[in-house]
Formats: structure tokens, sequence, C-alpha cells
């Protein structure tokens, strides 16, 4: 059946208002999975025999330097596949591309911020041989310093190739690396080495962002003289720190300690073997905020990660050898671990990468590079498509933006006029968007569009990829009506789930396998409509999600109740057109303390000092109580109504203090 006939036969019941976009049968012709027929044909097969589905891809896609013998070992919510295997990433990324006519292909092509128009953009591009080369050299010099299979590493860069390299030579080795985010601060640099023990801290002296220095090895030295309660050090494992220059920024280097990243690699020669490690041996950390207490640590193994982010970044994006794939995430995460590094590496193709802000030195720096690189695949977040809509057509229409062929979405719910918009005037009506549903638990893309297959609808993540079986669920586990509202969870293991949480196992279970009997809860709302597509809401827990970062609540009011200041905080969500969600924080102060410009100033900052500019509120209220229960629990719904400015709805009976509402309204602004 040609493609374009057999999407219209599924799709009979169209939603009411909804718009479907059908792959075009020239796409579909060229795609790797060409028709809805053949999507379901596969999906049903690797849902129905999972092991058979999955011991082929495995087979095919990845090196092994020693066969499974087992694909899945699954005692709920413990899951092990392919055990016994032994690979190693960066081999299946580098090593396998080597006497291949990819050797020579760009790998990383980069692309500095600093602008002057007078001159080139800096640009570096490194060939597969060359990636390769660099790798291996750092790998010796994580040797050379203690770095053992196992040992921790700590890597807080800006988005520069070194990045890339430093993650793929943890691998090569066996370490685990844990990366963070730029905008993290000091405290949060420190309470990952204190939570994941790392020996070792890569760094730079600072990283470009719209024109300014981000002092990365400052807040280094910070996070490394930090002090828990008690007056110990809180990060106190590390041994050395490797140091980028990137900026020429003055820092200082303490002897003993600090090394220099130019320095070190010199030393070393440009091979080193790679380590055979067992399918599940630890291959990476990344920290991510949950509703409750610190950010935890999600733990990826090697062989079911690499394989996860190897395969959808072939099939979402239906990737060509001939793309220069831009996927715009920082590696800081998890978009930027599959999407940038692992995924197109694995895929033999040449992965794109920027260092800086999309409006520096202008608002159309995302367009230069796509013309200037010839940019085939975009994947961005909405919060940033929903910024480039505010910034005006006028920005996207100075340049040739013809050599896009796919667009890609994830982060967040995407609203559908900033989809058509995207469609529009991004993708000159002829590229098809995938908008890709997924978590840094996940691994890898899970419900999503394959673009020569699935028709797609604005707004919606549309069906599961191979292997995914999610559902949406009430608070009992069971399946909710079409179009009804739900918990989205997931029934079924698949090879990049998160293995647990760094060193608490039973948290792993609670979080993630206690909500509903027998599945992943994903923290999301949803709805199914009558074609099966899913519809995220978002989340539902206290998480928030504030241009497409992931915030919790919980954390942000644990920083602002350390101001010495402060009594209590509730964190809660509003509205944003531009975010998504904005962070706004109701206060209380301590005794005779009054509010005023200035301390709502103050208290902004003092988060961006604990946890990052990221998490900085956007606003803060001040109350002379906060609205409670009777069990003094703290009414959030209430709150999140005065937050988005509407009127307070619902029973407010059970308010311990009634006076309470009225006082708020009163007492902010
Ligand atoms: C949360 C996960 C893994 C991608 C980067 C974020 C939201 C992600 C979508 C989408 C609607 C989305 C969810 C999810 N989310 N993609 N296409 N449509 N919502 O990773 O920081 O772990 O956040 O992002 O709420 O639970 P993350």
């Amino acid at each position: 059946m040609p493609p374009e006939s057999a999407a219209n036969s599924a799709i009979t019941s169209v939603l009411r208002e909804d718009r479907v976009f059908l792959p075009a049968p020239e796409f579909s012709q060229r795609a790797h999975i060409k028709s809805l027929d053949e999507y379901q044909e596969l999906y049903r097969r690797s849902i129905e025999s999972p092991e058979t589905f999955w011991g082929e891809q495995a087979e095919k896609e990845l090196v092994w330097f020693e066969r499974w013998h087992s694909v899945l070992n699954w005692n709920p919510p413990l899951a092990q596949w392919f055990s016994g295997g032994r690979l190693n990433v960066s081999y299946n990324c580098l090593d396998r591309w080597l006497n291949t006519p990819y050797a020579d292909k760009p790998a990383i092509v980069w692309e500095g911020e600093p602008w002057d128009q007078n001159k080139p953009a800096q640009q570096k591009t490194l060939t597969y041989r060359e990636l390769h080369q660099e790798v291996c050299r750092f790998a010796n010099v994580l040797l050379k310093l203690g770095i053992r299979p196992g040992d921790r590493v700590i890597i807080y860069l800006p988005m520069i190739p070194e990045a890339a390299i430093a993650m793929l030579a943890c691998t090569r080795i066996g370490a685990v690396h844990s990366v963070v985010f730029g905008g993290f601060s000091a405290h949060s640099v420190a309470d990952r080495i204190a939570d994941s023990g790392a020996r070792l801290v890569v760094t730079a002296d600072g990283g470009f962002r719209r024109g300014a220095i981000v002092p990365l090895k400052k807040n280094v030295d910070d996070a490394l003289e930090l002090k828990d309660t008690r007056g110990a050090l809180l990060a106190r494992t590390v041994e050395k720190v490797v140091v980028v220059c990137r900026a020429s920024n003055p820092i200082e280097m303490r002897d003993g300690r600090d090394l220099w990243w130019h320095e070190q690699m010199q030393s070393v020669p440009a091979d080193c073997a790679a380590t055979p490690m067992d399918s599940e041996a630890p291959l990476f950390i990344l920290y991510t905020s949950g509703s409750t207490g610190k950010p935890k640590g999600i733990l990826h193994t090697t062989a079911g990660y690499l394989l996860g982010s190897k395969l959808t970044t072939r099939l979402v994006f239906d990737l060509r050898d001939e793309d220069i794939y831009w996927c715009t995430a920082d590696v800081g995460w998890v978009t930027g671990h599959s999407y940038v590094v692992y995924g197109p590496l694995a895929n033999g193709a040449t992965s794109f990468m920027y260092e800086g802000a999309p409006n520096y030195p202008e608002p159309d720096r995302f367009w230069s590079i796509i013309e200037r690189h010839r940019v085939t695949i975009l994947y961005t977040a909405p919060t940033a498509i929903r910024a480039f809509m505010k910034w005006g057509v006028e920005w996207p229409r100075k340049h040739d933006l013809a050599s896009l062929r796919l667009l890609g979405t994830v982060g967040e719910p995407i609203n559908p006029e900033a989809w058509m918009w995207y469609h529009e005037h991004i993708g000159g009506k002829r590229c098809p968007i995938v908008d890709t549903w997924w978590q840094t638990e996940t691994g890898a893309i899970m419900i999503t569009p394959l673009p020569g297959a699935i028709p797609t609808k604005p707004g919606s993540a549309t069906l599961p990829f191979f292997g995914v079986v999610p559902e949406v669920v009430n608070d009992k586990g069971e399946v909710v009506p079409c179009n009804s509202g739900g918990k989205l969870v997931i029934r079924k293991p698949w090879p990049s789930m998160l293995r647990g949480l760094w060193g608490d196992p039973e948290r792993y279970r609670q979080v993630y396998w206690s909500d509903v009997k027998d599945s992943y809860f994903t923290g999301d709302g949803c709805r199914q409509d009558e074609d099966g597509y899913f519809w995220i809401v978002g989340r539902i827990d206290d998480v928030l999600n504030v241009a497409g970062h992931r915030i919790g609540t919980a954390e942000v009011e644990s920083a602002i109740v350390s101001h010495p200041k402060v009594a209590e905080a509730a964190v809660v969500g509003r509205p944003d057109d531009l975010k998504g969600q904005a962070l706004v924080a109701f206060v209380t102060l301590k005794g005779a303390i009054k509010p005023d410009a200035n301390l709502r100033e103050e208290l902004r900052q003092h988060v961006a000092k604990e946890i990052g500019p990221v998490a900085r509120p956007d606003d803060i209220r001040f109350a002379e109580a906060l609205p409670k229960t009777r069990s003094g629990k703290i009414m959030r719904r209430l709150l999140k109504q005065v937050a988005a400015g509407g009127e307070i709805k619902g029973d407010t009976t059970t308010l311990e203090d009634f006076t309470v509402l009225a006082r708020l309204s009163q007492t902010d602004e």
C-alpha cells in the first residue's frame, strides 16, 4: 500500500479541531520506515516478542567484544539487558568507523559564540579519525591521573568539543561521567561531587554565553571549598581538576591539584585500547530534579543506553549519511548526551555543536548557522521556538534555510501555534516535525512520530517507539477511556531505561515504581485520542518545566529557606507564554523583617547562587502566612491560582487561617 493511503486508512477518526499532516510521499520513499503499516508491523513484533526484536537490533547495531547470553532479565523494577555481553561505547562511536569511508567524515562540527562581523566565526571540525585521537589522548590522561573503571568524573564544561571528548574518554576506560550543566552554581557542583564521590573534575577557565564569560573554573574552586552544616568539606573526594583553556579568562591554578588540558594532552600517546565493559556497567550519572529533596542521580548503563540512543537517532531523525545534524541542547542535559554525542556518533553522523545563545549577537544566530553550515536536521525546544516567534519572522527570512529537511522538538509540550510557526517559517512547510517525548530517566525517545510513516498532529507526540508500551491510567492503575486525562505510565522495561538512582536503590522503587502497580510512572499527565495518539499535558508532580528545564519546587523552596531572613517558602508554576511555566515563590519572613524590592532581588539571587541561574524565581511574593490545610500541608492548588492571577476557585474551607487569603493578595506588591 502506498504510504499516504496507508496513513489515511488508519487516521479515520480525526479529532474535530486537529489538523493532520501526512508524510510526504517523496519523504516516505527514502525513509528508513516508509509507512504506517510498516511501523505498526514492526511495533507489534517489538511488543509481542521483545527479546527477539531487541536481540536482533543489538546484533545489527552494536559492535560487541563478547556476545550476551540473555537479552533481558526482568526482576521488576530491576532490568538487566544483554547480560554477559561486553562492549565499549567509545569503540562503538569511534573505532568502528576508522577503517571505513567514515574515517574522514566530520564527526563534530563546532562553532563558538564570539562574533566579530569582520572575521569568520570560530569553528572547528573533527573527523572521526581526529576525534578518535583526541579521545584516546584524554583517556590516557585520565589513566595517568589514576582514574580506573567505575571511578566517577565530573564534566563541567561549555559546549565545546572537549565536552564530547571528555565524555567519550570516560567511556573508553570505563569511568562513569556525570556532566553538570554550566548554568548550575558552585553549590550544585559540590552536591553532585559529594553524591557521586567523583575523583576528578574537568572544567574550563570560562565559557561564552551571550557575550559574557561564565566562570566555570572559579565555580569549581568555590565548590571545593564549600562546607556542610558540620563544617566538613562537602566535595572532598576530588583529587585533580583538569582545565580547558577556552576563554583566556584569568583563573587561579592550584599546585598539585589543577592541570591544564592542553599540557596534559601533549604528553600522552594518541592511542588507547578501549576497555571491554559489561553490558550493565554504569555508563553515566545525570542529576535531575524530582518532586522531593535534592536532585536524583539517574544511572544509565552501557549496552541498553547505547542501543536506545543509536536506534532512535537513526529512525526518529531518519538519519542519512549526508546529513548535517544539529541538536541545540547542551551536553549538560540528557538530550545533549543522547542526541548530540552518543546517538549521532554511534551512527557515523555529523553532529553540529554550537557554544552559545540563540540571540547572540542578533536573534538570527541559529538561522545564520543553518545557512552557513547547510544544516539538514534541527532538533530544538518549544521554548526556543516561542522566543523566535516573539523576535519575529524577519530574522529567519534573512537566511536561506533550504538545506533543512527535518525538524524536531523536545522538552515540553509544544503548543499548536508554535508547531505551525516552526512548520511554516523554519520548515518552509516541507519539513516533517517530530515532537519527541522522553525523559532523563528513559535515556532515549519514547513517544514520537517516525517521519516517513506516522502522520503528525500539532501538539501531539503521536505514537510509541518500538518496544515502548505507554498507557494513560487513573489512580488505581486502570486505563482511562479515550480522551480522558490520566497519568502516563510505561508498562514494560525498555533497553535504555534508567537502572536506578545512584546510591539509593530504595528511592528508585519508591519514586518510579510504587505509584501505579508494576508500572513505571513518568510524572506526566496525558490523554490518548481516538487514533491512539498521546497528548502530553505536562508534569503532574511537584516538578516544574521552566523553559524546558526541569526544576523541583522542593529544591527551590529549600534554597529560599536557607536564606537567614526567610521563615517559609512555597514554589509553584505559573503559565508563561515564553517559558511554558514561570517560577513563582510565596515567601514568609522571619520575625519583624519587612519585605521590600531589595529583599525580593536578594532572594532571587540567593537561589541563583544556591542552585544556578536556571532556577532563579521569576517572581517572589511575600505573604504573612501561607495557606495550609488543617494537617499543615501547604495548599499549592490555591497558590497556583493566585500565581496565575486567577480567581480562587474551589473549596477553601479546609484552610487553617481564612484571613490568609485576603492577606496574600494585599501583601504581594
Ligand atoms: C520531562 C522530562 C528528555 C528531553 C528533555 C527533558 C517533558 C519532554 C516532551 C514533549 C511534552 C515533554 C515531560 C517530561 N517533556 N519532552 N515532547 N512533550 N512534554 O528531559 O529534563 O528529564 O524532563 O520533560 O514533562 O517528563 P527532562
